[in-house]
């Protein structure tokens, strides 16, 4: 009888899970396994859970989303870590590879005291890993995770839709204040220099509306619209999330952001009264960023990732994580111990991954020349200044006035 394996996906989806999924079956696959996917995160692994047997064809690596479906079921605050254990156990399932982020590999981590598992990482917020160590020279190949499988993808979404609103932003004389998701990294709402955002503001700086309302009032001066990216994630005076609705909790116990560009439009229409008050609005990319197909890169080392951690059960190496390396030559796998990658405050909480400032020029709201260097191998240089200074003038700087209607 073929040893079987388990495979699950966590948390709020992304583009490349499914080029996860393909790579774990291949490999599985060619190394003789039988491969169980369990439906809805460790809720399919749960009494009710659904599971079924996955072969490579079942599953189609350039389509967003998951196959597997995913949850957010927190099996340490439900209690339920030992009926998953017993669970596994009474399927025969002799490795179990979550695919999540810091939520997911939380639950994980408990788990694996009791049961064989080797994880992925997966989020568009791509806060799970370790920046580089500091000093001067930033070096990348020392990341700890250099990005996290479904960012790339989503923060090419996030560039391209940033990139076309010019056109309507340009059009109307509009200043439009994009909110990016990203929970309490900026490394999403960063992406967005890519596609031109004239100011950026991440969640690891605090907000200064006053500030802001200077650096927008003279990019209106300057151009006669304005981009601006925000994060989810950016927390007022007294440091709390800025949102529209009424406080929900996830079941990590996370408050879900939402809504802080509309609290900022209203913000900025009363400190900046010479800019028209419908000039303003507010646009939240919501699921627009998490959805559709991985792009290339992404897709490849997602599937590499997932094929590292079925070799790493099969060679017995258990409690690591396949996470992803920048070499000279490239974006490899790299297989590291689960203490190298999630990192514990004093109490035990894993500490997500934020924004290395070094990558962000807090001056000029924009991504700084090291930000540059970490997102190259993505996304190649970014956009040359002057050249898109001309595209926010757009057709205007070509135009030549002939007079004035008296
Ligand atoms: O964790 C990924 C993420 O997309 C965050 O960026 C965002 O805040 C959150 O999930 C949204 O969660 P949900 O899918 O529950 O709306």
């Amino acid at each position: 009888m073929k040893k079987k394996i388990g495979v699950l996906t966590g948390g709020g989806d992304t583009s490349a899970l499914n080029a996860t999924l393909k790579g774990i079956a291949l490999k599985a696959e060619e190394l003789g396994f039988e491969l169980i996917g369990f439906m809805e995160g460790w809720r399919g692994v749960l009494k009710g859970g659904r599971y079924f047997t996955l072969t490579p064809d079942l599953i189609d690596e350039n389509r967003g989303g998951t196959l597997l479906k995913s949850s957010r079921t927190n099996l340490i605050k439900d209690n339920k870590l030992d009926e998953a254990v017993d669970n596994l156990k009474k399927l025969d399932i002799s490795g179990l590879i979550p695919i999540g982020g810091d939520d997911t590999l939380t639950v994980g981590t408990a788990l694996s005291d009791q049961f064989t598992t080797t994880f992925v990482t997966k989020t568009i917020d791509n806060d799970v890993g370790v920046n580089p160590p500091e000093g001067d020279a930033v070096d990348y190949s020392k990341m700890v995770n250099y990005f996290c499988p479904g960012f790339p993808s989503s923060a090419n979404s996030v560039i391209n839709y940033v990139r076309d609103l010019r056109t309507t932003t340009y059009s109307h004389d509009r200043v439009i204040v994009v909110e990016a998701m990203g929970r309490d990294a900026g490394w999403l709402t960063l992406s967005a220099a890519y596609g031109q955002a004239d100011l950026i503001v991440v969640p690891e700086i605090p907000y200064q509306p006053d500030r802001l309302a200077e650096a927008i009032r003279e990019k209106h001066t300057e151009q006669g619209n304005v981009i601006v990216v925000v994060s989810e994630g950016i927390r007022n005076d007294d440091g709390e999330l800025m949102i529209t609705s009424e406080a929900e909790l996830d079941a990590f116990g996370h408050t879900k952001p939402g809504g802080c560009s509309e609290i900022i439009v209203e913000a900025m229409k009363k400190r900046l009264p010479d800019i028209s008050e419908s000039a303003f609005r507010a646009l939240i990319l919501g699921y627009l960023q998490r959805c559709g197909s991985p792009i290339p890169l992404d897709r490849d080392i997602a599937m590499k990732a997932g094929a590292m951690a079925v070799q790493a059960l099969s060679d017995g190496m258990f409690n690591g994580v396949a996470t992803i390396t920048r070499t000279e030559v490239g974006i490899e796998p790299t297989l590291l111990p689960l203490e190298q990658v999630l990192k514990r405050d004093a109490s035990g909480h894993v500490i997500r991954r934020s924004l290395d400032l070094r990558f962000y020029d807090a001056e000029r709201y924009q991504m700084s020349p090291e930000g540059t260097g970490y997102f190259r191998p993505l996304f190649g240089d970014l956009p040359h200044p002057e050249l898109s200074l001309g595209d926010r003038l757009s057709l205007g700087s070509r135009l030549i006035e002939i007079g004035e209607i008296g």
